[in-house]
């Protein structure tokens, strides 16, 4: 089975070196199909640049958001996710979907794992909220219950990296509303599911294969004292006296 990995992305400048990362690590995993949602209106070169060196298929569309949303709390990676899901119900039969954002950390194993996904699979995601990770309970084989610090009235309260679906179940009623923090749990409403659908992966969810990690925000140059350093270096006439 394939597995088709979903990646929003925007500009900025950790986006190619998250991605360099990101890409090194599947270019190691076999039939992967990477598709690169960018978040503009027009495809980033600098982009398809890195997607072209990794040598792995790949789709690469673009989607900006809503102008409304150009805020700071707003949600993050819908529109381009949304233009990634038209593209699978267009394209593809078969095979499995998991949203992998540009900046998390991806053990090799998961993707073993999520290759098996006859429905729709969780397992853990570490270094989110204030517990540290998200994962669903288990008992007896079945999720009966979430650990999340951010229940926030969710069915599911589950992390965007901690779910893959096989594409034969993304109905067409299945999208992502524009609704900070709620993405992942009204996309897995949307798909219909049931808690007794889940099937828990990660050695009965005991594992961590996923990290939410973030990179500290590059602090851009300060080029008021470039100039003023500059400033003091040697002129020509200097030189020129010598
Ligand atoms: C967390 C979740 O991991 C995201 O999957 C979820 O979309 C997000 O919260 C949310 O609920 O808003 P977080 O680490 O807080 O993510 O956010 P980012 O890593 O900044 O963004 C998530 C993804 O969306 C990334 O792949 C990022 O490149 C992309 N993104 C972010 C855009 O496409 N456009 C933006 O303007 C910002
Ligand atoms: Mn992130």
């Amino acid at each position: 089975k394939m597995i088709y990995y979903i990646t929003p992305t925007y500009p900025r400048p950790e986006q190619i070196p998250e991605l360099t990362r990101l890409g090194h690590t599947l270019m190691h995993v076999p039939r992967i199909h990477w598709i690169i949602a960018d978040d503009q209106s027009l495809c980033s070169t600098n982009v398809l640049n890195l997607l072209r060196r990794t040598g792995l298929p790949f789709t690469h569309i673009s989607s900006p958001k809503p102008y409304v949303y150009k805020g700071t709390n707003f949600p993050r990676g819908v529109s381009n996710r949304r233009a990634a899901l038209v593209w699978l119900r267009e394209n593809v039969r078969e095979g499995v979907m998991y949203f992998g954002d540009d900046d998390n950390t991806v053990d090799l194993q998961l993707f073993d794992e999520i290759r098996r996904t006859k429905k729709v699979s969780m397992f853990p995601v570490g270094l989110i909220g204030d517990y540290g990770i998200s994962a669903p309970i288990i008992k007896d084989g079945k999720v009966v219950a979430f650990f999340d610090s951010w229940p926030g009235s969710r069915t599911f309260p589950v992390d965007m990296a901690g779910f893959a679906v096989n594409i034969e179940f993304l109905t067409p009623t299945a999208t992502m509303p524009y609704s900070a923090g709620h993405e992942e749990d009204k996309f897995l409403m949307s798909l219909g599911i049931k808690l007794d659908d889940i099937e828990p992966l990660a050695d009965n969810c005991s594992k961590v294969l996923v990290w939410h990690t973030k990179t500290v925000k590059f602090k851009k140059p300060n080029l008021k004292i470039d100039i003023e350093r500059i400033s003091k270096l040697p002129k020509y006439e200097d030189f020129a006296n010598l």
